[in-house]
Order: structure tokens, then C-alpha cells, then sequence
């Protein structure tokens, strides 16, 4: 008899709804429940992708009976609290990034990933678009011969998510754009770079536009009677066991022409850029760059672009994982070593001294 299909559980469903998505495209999975603390929002959300379970308390849902498989797309906060719930309860996790809010709580999720004999997913999705898969094979293909130096970052013009909510209070989201976007690139440039171990790192953080509710961003909708306590800008430099160094910036509000999100490699045979633009003809674009005959060459790599930046193909990954028991391509471990890094980051610009990381 064919083996019974995954059934799946959402927990959270604004970006999670990119999960009901990517389960509903696999075809050995089917989503069985959804649960937000907003009913409404689970009910309307069951009620497009035919969902017959709704919950708003996670406990009950994991109780239940209903599903095997979670999906953590809660605030950030919450990662290590239900992730934990999830493992112990007998579930396959998928994970929304970043892991948690500090490596000693992602150090919590890692013990109790390895622990359990299930499968647990990092919500890495940007190694899982195309673009990026074919820049990773080309990489392990030898293409660029070693890479020692990178440039990465998600920078925007106006764009604080959710002014006043769990996003711009420290406690709940552990920082501002460096957790929260420079994550995404600075997860896909380490894996590109094949997950060289962090020793060292030099940051600064900024909070220049927030303070003064400036730099709003269309994503959700501002409350006055929260805080603004995280930085609205970072950056920083971190220096990997193998002498590599990865130049990393973020922002949610900055004086800059426009929102950019992009990793640039430079190899010893050749470099490369992944980029998303959002100026005029913008959009995705791969190039790579090499010297033939003496000449700088360009090449363009025409990839489909995937509007979705890799978010279902990630949960697709992750039912093939449950599926055949193999290790996803973001374990634990790497969310792990990426708080890792975070935290390293966030007490470097506190004290303004180099910080070890360990
Ligand atoms: N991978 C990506 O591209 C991506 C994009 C955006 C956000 N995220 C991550 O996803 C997570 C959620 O972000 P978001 O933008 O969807 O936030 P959001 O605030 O828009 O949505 C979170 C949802 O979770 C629900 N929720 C909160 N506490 C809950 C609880 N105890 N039980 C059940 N539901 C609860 C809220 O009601 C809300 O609907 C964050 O960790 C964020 O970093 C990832």
C-alpha cells in the first residue's frame, strides 16, 4: 500500500501562507490544519486552500491528531518555544528564519533537533531558488575556483515592517534588518561559499530613521503605542577559518537610491553577482564574470526568475526530506551557526571591538 501522505500544519499565517502553498504543490503532502491567533485569518485561509482543521491555540492542534508535519512561521520569539513543542509532540519542523533570537536559544533547538528522530528544516528559502541552485552547482563545479571574498546585503530606501509590532521590539524580534533581511543573503553567500566556519567579525548598527517613525515600509501597519528598539541599518565584515571574508549590510531605511538584495562572489577564476533589483527593469539577474583571451567576459545566466524567492520550492525540499528521511540541505545546525554569527554581529557594534565567534 502507498505510504500515507504528510500531513501538514501552518502555524502563523502571514508569510506562512507561501507554506500552505508549497505543501499543497507536493504531491505526497496535503495540509491538514492551519492555526492563527487571528480566526479569521485561519478561517479564510482554510477556507481557499480547503483545509479542514482550524486552530488558534498550536497546543491543541499538536494534540489533535490531525497532523505530523509543522511549519513554525510565528515571530521570532516564538521559534524556540513551538519548535521545541513541535519535536517533542513527534513532528517533522520546518523553521521560518531567522532560527530564534540569540544562539543560546538556537543552541535550545539544535539539542533538541538532534535529539529527535524527526526531520528539522531551516526556512532558508533563498538556497532554494533557481538562480541559486545553478550558481551553487557552477561553484561546486569548480567554476569560480575558490572564493575569499563576498559582498552581501538587503537594503532598503523606506521600509520598516510593522512600526510598533513585534518586529521593532528588540525582546521579540532578538534586531532589526540585520536579523531580519541581511539573514536571507548572508545564509545563501556562506552556503554558496560552502560553509565555511565564522571565527571573527566587525559590525556597527545604526537606529537613525526609526526612532522618529520615519522609513515606514508598506508592510503592515504602524503602531504608535509600540517601541522602536532595534537598529534600522547594520553592517559588518566577518572573517571565516579558511581566511575567507564576507562584507555584509543591511537596511529597512536608508538614504539610498533604492531596495537592492544581492550576493557578490569573486573566485580565483571567476566572480559572480545574484542579485534582485527593484528600479526601473529590474528584477532577478545572474551573471558571472571571467577573463577569456585577455578580455573581461560577461555572462549572463538566464534563469527563470521565481517570484516566490525559493519559499515553496523549500517546502517542496522539505517533504522530499520527510519523505525519504535524508538531511535537508538548511539543517539545524546551520541556523545555529548563523545566530551564531548574529549574535556576534550585535555585540561587536555594542562594544566596537572585533568579536570572536564561538
Ligand atoms: N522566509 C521569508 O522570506 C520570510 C518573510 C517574512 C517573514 N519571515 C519570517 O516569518 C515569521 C513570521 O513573519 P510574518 O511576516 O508572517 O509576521 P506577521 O506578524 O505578519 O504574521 C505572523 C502571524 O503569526 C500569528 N501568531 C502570532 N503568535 C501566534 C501564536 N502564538 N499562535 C498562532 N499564531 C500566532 C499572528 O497572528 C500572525 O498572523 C518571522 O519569523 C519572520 O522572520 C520570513
Amino acid at each position: 500500500m502507498a505510504k500515507k501522505k504528510i500531513r501538514a500544519g501552518v502555524i502563523g499565517l502571514g508569510i506562512g501562507q507561501f507554506h500552505v502553498q508549497g505543501y499543497g504543490l507536493h504531491p505526497k503532502a496535503e495540509v491538514t490544519a492551519v492555526c492563527d491567533l487571528k480566526k479569521d485569518l485561519a478561517q479564510k485561509t482554510a477556507a481557499q486552500y480547503g483545509v479542514p482543521n482550524v486552530y488558534t491555540d498550536y497546543k491543541e492542534m499538536l494534540k489533535s491528531g490531525t497532523v505530523d508535519t509543522v511549519s513554525v512561521c510565528v515571530p521570532n520569539d516564538l521559534h524556540r518555544p513551538m519548535s521545541i513543542d513541535c519535536l517533542k509532540a513527534g513532528m517533522n519542523v520546518l523553521c521560518e528564519k531567522p532560527m530564534t533570537t540569540s544562539a543560546r536559544e538556537g543552541k535550545k533547538m539544535l539539542d533538541a533537533a538532534e535529539e529527535s528522530d524527526k526531520v528539522f528544516m531551516m526556512q532558508f528559502n533563498n538556497r532554494y531558488r533557481p538562480d541559486s541552485q545553478l550558481l551553487k552547482s557552477a561553484i561546486d563545479d569548480g567554476d569560480l575556483g575558490d572564493v575569499y571574498f563576498a559582498r552581501c546585503g538587503w537594503i532598503r530606501r523606506n521600509g520598516i515592517p510593522g512600526w510598533g509590532s513585534w518586529f521593532t521590539d528588540v525582546e521579540r524580534a532578538g534586531g532589526g534588518p540585520l536579523i531580519d533581511l541581511a539573514v536571507h543573503m548572508l545564509d545563501l553567500t556562506i552556503y554558496l561559499m560552502g560553509n565555511p566556519e565564522p571565527v571573527t567579525c566587525l559590525a556597527s548598527t545604526y537606529s537613525v530613521f526609526g526612532p522618529n517613525m520615519e522609513g515606514l515600509g508598506p508592510w503592515g501597519t504602524p503602531d504608535p503605542k509600540g517601541k522602536f528598539s532595534v537598529e534600522d541599518m547594520a553592517v559588518g565584515m566577518i572573517r571565516f577559518d579558511g581566511g575567507q571574508t564576507i562584507w555584509v549590510e543591511a537596511s529597512w531605511a536608508s538614504r539610498i537610491k533604492e531596495e537592492y538584495v544581492y550576493s557578490t562572489l569573486c573566485g580565483t577564476k571567476a566572480g559572480a553577482n545574484l542579485e534582485t533589483s527593484f528600479g526601473p527593469g529590474g528584477g532577478d539577474r545572474l551573471e558571472m564574470f571571467t577573463q577569456e583571451r585577455g578580455v573581461p567576459v560577461d555572462k549572463h545566466m538566464m534563469v527563470e526568475p521565481d517570484p516566490a524567492m525559493g519559499r515553496t520550492n523549500s517546502v517542496q525540499h522539505f517533504c522530499d526530506c520527510v519523505v525519504s528521511g535524508k538531511q535537508p540541505l538548511s539543517p539545524a545546525a546551520d541556523g545555529y551557526r548563523l545566530m551564531k554569527v548574529l549574535d556576534a554581529m550585535y555585540k561587536s557594534a555594542k562594544s566596537g571591538k572585533a568579536v570572536n565567534i564561538k
